[in-house]
C-alpha cells in the first residue's frame, strides 16, 4: 500500500461512541495537567530568597542603614520618627511582613496600605530613589542573585506612585 492510498482509505473516528471516548480522554488529560503542579512550575520569589529568616536578616540591615540616612533625614517628617529609637523594632516587623506578603510568602502584613503609611511625610522621587538605592546595597551585601534582585526592585517600583506624594 502506497503513502497515496493510506491517506485515500484513512477515516476520522467516526463512530459517534469511540469520538466521545476520546473526547472524554482529551478533556480528562487536559484537567490533569492543568491541575498538577508543573515540576517546572517556578517558586514563589519569597520561596527563592529563602523563606523569613533571610528577609528579616535583609530587612534588619536596610532598617538601620535609613534611620541614619543624611538625604533621607533632611525630610523634617522623616526625621522626627528615625529620632525615635523606639520606632525601630516595629518598624522592622512591619516591613519584614511587608516583604515576606508582596513576594509570595504567607499574609501577615497587618500595616498601613502605602498611600496611607506615607501620605503624611512629604516624599519626593529623589527620597524613593536613595531608599531603592539603599535596598539594592543591602541586597548586593546579601548575595541576592541577579534574578531575584531584578524581581524584588521591579516589585518596589510598582510602589512609587503610592509612596511619592510630591513633586521635585
Ligand atoms: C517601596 C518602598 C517602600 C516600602 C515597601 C515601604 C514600607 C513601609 C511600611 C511597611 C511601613 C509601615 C506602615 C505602617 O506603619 O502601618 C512604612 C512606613 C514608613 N515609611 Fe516606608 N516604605 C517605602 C518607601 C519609603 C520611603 C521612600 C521613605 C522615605 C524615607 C519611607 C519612610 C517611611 C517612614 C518614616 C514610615 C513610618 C511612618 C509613620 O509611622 O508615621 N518609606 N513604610
Amino acid at each position: 500500500m502506497t503513502p497515496g492510498t493510506l491517506l485515500r482509505t484513512y477515516q476520522p473516528v467516526r463512530h459517534p461512541l469511540l469520538a466521545a471516548m476520546l473526547a472524554i480522554a482529551l478533556a480528562a488529560v487536559a484537567t490533569v495537567l492543568a491541575a498538577m503542579p508543573a515540576a517546572s512550575q517556578e517558586k514563589s520569589l519569597y520561596d527563592r530568597l529563602g523563606g523569613i529568616y533571610p528577609i528579616a536578616s535583609t530587612v534588619d540591615d536596610l532598617v538601620d542603614r535609613l534611620y541614619v540616612n543624611g538625604t533621607l533625614n533632611a525630610n523634617p517628617a522623616v526625621k522626627l520618627i528615625h529620632d525615635k529609637p523606639e520606632t525601630k523594632a516595629g518598624f522592622k516587623v512591619l516591613v519584614t511582613a511587608w516583604v515576606v506578603e508582596n513576594t509570595g510568602g504567607p499574609k501577615m502584613y497587618h500595616g498601613r496600605p502605602m498611600d496611607k503609611a506615607h501620605a503624611h511625610l512629604s516624599l519626593t522621587d529623589r527620597q524613593f530613589d536613595v531608599v531603592l538605592h539603599e535596598c539594592a546595597t543591602t541586597f548586593y551585601k546579601f548575595n541576592v542573585p541577579p534574578k531575584e534582585m531584578g524581581e524584588l526592585m521591579a516589585m518596589l517600583e510598582k510602589f512609587r506612585g503610592q509612596v511619592v506624594s510630591v513633586k521635585n
